[in-house]
């Protein structure tokens, strides 16, 4: 059965299967429908499959948004698994709801947003989690709360090895009911004042078309979001490239710590809109990877791995996938 993915690679699963709710899924595993190899999956907007996998695909189409609790400063919401994210975002911003809406627009879903840590325009949907709600290989539940979940830039202890058999079910978020906004990333307030008002619904246009112009329609060009993560490096070698490079974009971390556009070091080594094969890399935003179609995730990982030789010999700095390779 073919496994949907965002590249629009052609590949396969010995059997794909999907759920839609928590019974379903116990059943599942109650019935030893479940067994080895597995992988759990949202809609593979940021995975890469290198070649057919060879065991059970499975997919979560819990869905529901449930408001839980609120008073008149916060709400909580407990959103399933398969709901879209962007379907969650949209809620929140028709209703008044802040917090979500610099998360517009990314794909996935909501059960995949939670492993991921996902992350844009100075906000990380860590930010708004509260907990998530999990269901085992054994058919145990567990809730893992905030601080349990080991949250860190596109990191969580969901992404670990040891968590594969670890399915999310639920994401409980809290949600703001007074005026409160991010701006502060990239051109944000510039395009803004383009607007005539500040609301939650004209942030969240400029939001999605920022994203627009910068980022390929996954139905139009196969990628995955940004491929690569930006490198976090230390403040000595931050310092030798800055002076390097007087104009290079950074973030800072902490004191000893700096963020550095991958995309911008990618770009400065000539890579954007450059092609290796089927696989190239896209031309308004050097940290995304497309398949200009036909590629595999063969062509991918070759492009991937010519662009991290480059930027490693030009700046000294390792750049590592932020897509999960499946091999
Ligand atoms: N830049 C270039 N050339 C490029 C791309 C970027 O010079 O080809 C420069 C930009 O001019 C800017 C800096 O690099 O000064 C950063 O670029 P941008 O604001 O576009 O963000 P990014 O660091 O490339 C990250 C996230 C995106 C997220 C944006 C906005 C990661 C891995 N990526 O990209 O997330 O949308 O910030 O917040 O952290 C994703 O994860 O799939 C994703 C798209």
């Amino acid at each position: 059965m073919r496994i949907p993915n965002t590249f629009g690679f052609d590949v396969k699963a010995a059997l794909y299967a999907e759920y839609d709710s928590v019974e379903e899924l116990e059943k599942m595993i109650a019935e030893g429908r479940i067994t080895s190899p597995f992988l759990h999956m949202g809609c593979g907007s940021n995975l890469l499959f290198v070649k057919d996998y060879d065991g059970i695909v499975l997919h979560s189409r819990i869905g529901g948004m449930e408001v839980t609790a609120e008073d008149d400063e916060q709400v909580c919401v407990r959103v399933g698994a398969g709901v879209i994210w962007d379907d969650f975002v949209a809620y929140c911003v028709e209703r008044g709801w802040y917090g979500a809406e610099n998360l517009s627009l990314i794909p996935g879903e909501t059960g995949a947003s939670a492993v991921q840590n996902i992350g844009a325009y100075g906000v990380e949907v860590k930010d708004l989690i509260l907990s998530v709600e999990t269901v085992n290989i054994r058919g145990e539940k567990r809730i893992y709360q905030k601080d349990e979940c080991e949250y860190a830039y596109r990191k969580s202890l969901f992404k670990k090895p040891e968590m594969k058999s670890v399915f999310v079910t639920y994401v409980n978020f809290i949600l703001g009911k007074k005026e409160c906004y991010t701006l502060d990333y990239g051109t944000i307030r510039q395009e803004l004042a383009k607007h005539p008002a500040v609301n939650l619904a004209t942030l969240r246009q400029v939001i999605i078309d920022i994203r627009n112009s910068k980022l390929p329609d996954p139905k139009v060009l196969g990628n995955a979001g940004s491929f690569f993560m930006n490198p976090i490096v230390p403040r000595a070698l931050f310092e030798r490239l800055l002076h390097q490079y007087p104009s290079m974009p950074h973030y800072e971390v902490d004191a000893d710590r700096v963020k550095i556009p991958a995309g911008w070091m990618i770009d400065q080594c000539g890579w954007k809109g450059k092609a290796l094969g089927p696989a190239a890399v896209h031309d308004k935003q050097a940290l995304v990877l497309v398949n200009l179609g036909g590629a595999t995730g063969k062509d991918v990982v070759a492009l991937s791995d010519a662009v991290r030789a480059s930027v490693k010999e030009k700046f000294g700095v390792e750049i590592w996938p932020e897509v999960n390779f499946i091999e």
